[in-house]
């Protein structure tokens, strides 16, 4: 099932005396793409922001593994900001979204689960050029 919305992704998480072990897999429904690459942002300071460009097949699922921050999610049209602070939930980020990723807590590290290769031709990273794109976009 693909989606055209974020969404937030429950994520199976086991969690005993000894402390929590979340588990992503292709073969359920935390992740309903396949998965080609793993990247993780660390060491953010709290006034950076990141990200500022959307991209246009790109498939991801975010994951605040440790500490928090927060995404505003740009359609073309509305903005939506969102807290991601647990590990044992991910947001799903379809393809065409602008994000800025801000707000980081010390030690925040955002792990981002993605559906292909790096490749700087998916990206745009001009707001207007995406104004664009994402409003002429079926
Ligand atoms: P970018 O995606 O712009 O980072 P952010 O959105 O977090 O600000 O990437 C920053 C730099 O890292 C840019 O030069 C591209 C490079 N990069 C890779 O080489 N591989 C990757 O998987 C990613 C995500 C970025």
């Amino acid at each position: 099932m693909s989606v055209r919305m974020p969404r937030w992704v429950d994520l199976k998480t086991i969690t005993d005396r000894r402390g929590s072990l979340t588990a992503v897999e292709s073969q359920d429904e935390s992740l309903d793409f396949d998965l080609k690459r793993v990247y993780f942002l660390y060491g953010v300071g709290s006034s950076e922001t990141r990200g500022a460009h959307a991209h246009r097949e790109l498939e991801q699922l975010f994951i605040a593994v440790s500490g928090s921050f927060a995404m505003t999610l740009d359609d073309g049209v509305h903005q939506t900001s969102f807290t991601l602070d647990a590990p044992s939930r991910g947001l799903r980020v379809p393809r065409l979204y602008w994000r800025d990723l801000h707000s980081f807590s010390p030690g925040a590290v955002c792990l981002v689960l993605a559906s292909d290769a790096y490749d700087e031709s998916d990206y745009i990273r001009n707001y207007e050029q995406f104004k664009q794109i994402v409003l002429t976009s079926p």
